[in-house]
């Protein structure tokens, strides 16, 4: 008999992402990887509802897959992620031919949760919130390696209760996880020939492990990281409100550390912000910024914002415009506000039409483009290290800058993924760099 075969599907973040990446190594132990949805014994959905939108796509996808349960009576098909955590039963009903629902902290027992499902026909949703989680050790490639740039979970779940944000009830209370096993992971990912690492958390900054007695919060952490031969160091997300002077300190002294910094600001407004119960001002997030700067004269600084938060008045969003300007990112991410369930921002009154909140968006995307683009071609005439992560569509090499700048370039040899090339820029384009190796320095590995 052929082995069974699995599909994921996935939706949402970079806590999606790698959560996808345990999944698929577990059923990668009972099942091989399907060619496509259509032709998969079990499939996994993903799903993210961080906005309504988001979880509509979910639900579109979860409707197709009636007939394809119609088709093949044996397909399990499972649903996971956070709109699983925030619906657990319930989706058990809205759709007969779930067979799974699992929840974000149940993921490491998918594979016996869908043997239960499936052997016996008993369909079960698994959502319980846990407060330890075990992530399975990174298995290698068929050629004995993990690839060049990995993820590395140091937290997960979140306790800041942004009024707006479903995160906290979707992926629980804050808890980190143990310094030793994080360092474990880094130390077998680096012995493997990693070398990029993005430390991954929904607010990395608020860290804590120990180590023995002695606390390690997340500057100590980046120390550590940044100790033990990995190329370049990332991580994300970042909430303003815990990032400390340690932190930007390690911008100043670690080298490895890359210059780019996801910081989300939301709004302008100091009135908005309290709204949504982001605990800093726009000055104190400035000063932020500022500092950042200080610390990494070459740091890229990016951003999310959310526009038509209830009560969001056009003086209001006249700041975040102004703010934008100010601090002139790199990109931003913006978003009309949405309604999430149990938040309390769902609450609140004075709630804008969607047509205002759309031109607003469309105003500050204009700016965000603007500038973005601005900032691109301050590089040109500039050299760039780029780690290389492929060929681009277009045929030529393609990888990352420090500033997570996508820099597509022409090399006569074969340089391979993971190893840093010195570019010199010589065209900006509208997301991207263009250039060629640089004369004098050439490539190292
Ligand atoms: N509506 C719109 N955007 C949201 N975000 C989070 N919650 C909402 C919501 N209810 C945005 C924030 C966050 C990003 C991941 O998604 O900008 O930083
Ligand atoms: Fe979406 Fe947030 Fe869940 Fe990530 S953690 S999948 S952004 S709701």
């Amino acid at each position: 008999m052929t082995q069974q075969s699995y599909y994921i599907e996935t939706f949402g973040c970079q806590m999606n992402d790698r959560d996808s990446e345990i999944m698929a190594q577990l059923l990668s132990r009972h099942y091989s990887p399907a060619l496509s949805i259509d032709d998969a014994d079990v499939v996994v959905v993903n799903t993210c509802s961080i906005r309504a939108k988001a979880e509509q796509k979910a639900f579109s996808l979860l409707g197709r897959l009636r007939r394809n349960k119609e088709r093949n009576k044996d397909l399990l098909v499972a649903v996971a992620g956070c709109v699983a955590q925030q619906d657990g039963e319930a989706i058990l009903e809205r759709l007969p031919h779930v067979d799974l629902v699992i929840g974000t902290q149940n993921i490491y027992n998918l594979p016996a949760l869908l043997a239960e499902a499936g052997l016996q026909g008993r369909r079960l949703a698994a959502v319980e919130q846990t407060s330890t989680f075990e992530i399975p050790p990174y298995l290698p490639d068929a050629d004995g390696g993990l690839g060049h740039r990995r993820f590395v979970t140091i937290m997960q779940g979140c306790n800041n209760f942004c009024s707006y944000c479903v995160v906290p009830h979707t992926r629980g209370r804050e808890i980190s996880r143990p310094l030793a096993h994080v360092m474990d992971e880094v130390d077998h990912l680096v012995a493997h020939g990693v070398r990029e690492i993005t430390l991954l958390g929904q607010n990395v900054n608020s860290y804590l492990g120990a180590d023995g007695e002695k606390k390690c919060d997340f500057a100590g952490l980046l120390r550590r990281v940044a100790a033990c031969g990995v190329k370049r160091l990332r991580f994300t997300t970042s909430n303003p409100h815990d990032l400390s002077p340690e932190i930007i300190a390690c911008f100043a002294d670690l080298p490895n550390l890359c210059s780019h910094f996801h910081l989300p600001v939301q709004s302008g407004s100091d009135r908005v912000l309290k709204a949504m119960h982001r605990r800093y001002t726009r000055a104190a997030y400035l000063d932020l910024v500022a500092d950042l700067r200080a610390a990494r004269p070459d740091i890229a600084i990016t951003t999310d914002i959310i526009v038509g938060f209830p009560g969001e008045s056009e003086e209001d969003f006249k700041m975040t415009c102004s703010l934008i300007e100010e601090v002139r990112y790199h990109g931003a991410f913006s978003f009309r506000y949405s309604d999430r369930p149990n938040t309390r921002s769902s609450g609140f009154p004075g709630k804008l039409p969607e047509e205002e909140k759309q031109r607003r968006l469309a105003d500050l995307q204009d700016r965000i483009e603007r500038i973005a683009a601005e900032r691109l071609e301050e590089y040109v005439g500039n050299g760039l290290e780029v780690m290389v992560e492929g060929r681009s569509r277009s045929g030529q090499w393609s990888g990352r800058s420090s500033q997570n700048i996508i820099v597509n370039f022409e090399h006569p040899g074969e340089p391979r993924p993971g190893s840093l090339c010195n570019v010199h820029v010589t065209e900006a384009c509208r997301h991207s760099l263009r250039g060629v190796p640089a004369a004098t320095q050439g490539s190292r590995s």
